[in-house]
């Protein structure tokens, strides 16, 4: 059976691109953040990861609001960048891991999830940022992972729970363990932490809680399924429910096996990057 490796949560403002491009990563703003992926770089060197299933929310790219999934998962060979309106480089595609994204598919839909399936789909900067953060090498090594990209609604209301999300999050864990291959798999969970874009509250960070979010995925994973969306909101800022994702990825680690189910291997939390507060989070089954 598959094995689910860890559970790796990123936040992927679009200025971490531009930063990327114009190779400013020891620049004093932008150090304290790119010098948290290093542990994160050594780590995947030795847990080698083949697939990554990555939890992250669309921003308008391949969903608009005419149309729009409360949960989508990809079953492409492939997946293309395109211009964002960010004015961010696209980056090379990724392959599609397409006979466990068919896997997932069947198992969540017979656990009552219903998901949009999508056979061709363009991934936005929610996709290829945490990517290009994880493995900087890319250029020369190529991508060393497959993907299977699983879109959960944070644009247009009403947005599904966080309990609803841990639910889905549970349950793609149980599916890919249920995987018959031995293949090594990431669970990836992008966007967060505590972030709003516009509006009166623009700028919005709470420290506070972003930190006891953290830690609570690790003592406590179910701790943030006692609040409502409209309540995340109210503690985070409007982009800030994008800690959905992070929900979700921890949830596929599994609860059965109570708190120290988890191994907290790293972390890092830097304000502010763009207009977000950045978080890093990586995590490993204890087993
Ligand atoms: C920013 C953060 C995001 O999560 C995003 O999707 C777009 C912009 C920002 O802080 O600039
Ligand atoms: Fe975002």
């Amino acid at each position: 059976m598959a094995h689910i490796i860890g559970s790796l949560t990123t936040s992927h403002v679009p200025a971490i691109g531009r930063a990327i491009a114009k190779n400013l990563q020891a620049e004093a703003y932008w150090k304290p953040f790119f010098d948290g992926y290093a542990p994160v770089h050594e780590w995947l060197r030795k847990a080698r990861p083949d697939i990554a299933v990555i939890f992250y929310n669309d921003h308008g790219l391949n969903f608009f609001l005419d149309k729009m999934p409360t949960f989508a998962i990809g079953a492409a060979p492939e997946y293309r960048n395109a211009d964002e309106g960010w004015g961010i480089p696209q980056l090379p595609p990724f392959k599609g891991e397409q006979k466990l994204a068919w896997h997932l598919i069947e198992q969540l839909i017979a656990r009552d999830f219903d998901l949009t399936t999508c056979q061709e789909m363009v991934v936005d900067h929610a996709v290829t940022l945490p990517m290009a953060l994880l493995w900087p090498d890319h250029e020369r090594t190529g991508w060393p992972v497959r993907i299977v990209p699983v879109c959960i609604n944070t644009v247009q209301f009403p947005l599904p729970s966080a309990r609803r999300c841990y639910a889905l999050g549970e349950a793609v864990g149980e599916a890919i363990r249920s995987w018959p291959s031995d293949e090594r798999v990431l669970v990836v969970g992008t966007g967060g932490l505590s972030h709003q874009l516009d509006g009166e509250r623009a700028g919005f960070i709470n420290k506070d809680f972003d930190l006891q979010f953290m830690e609570s995925l690790v003592h406590d994973p179910r701790w943030a399924t006692q609040y409502s969306v409209h309540e995340l909101v109210e503690k985070t800022g409007t982009q800030g429910v994008e800690l959905l994702m992070w929900l979700a990825a921890r949830a596929a680690l599994g609860t059965d096996a109570g708190p120290g189910a988890v191994k907290r291997v790293h972390q890092n939390y830097h304000i502010p990057i763009s207009n977000t507060a950045s978080g890093l989070m990586l995590l490993e089954p204890a087993g």
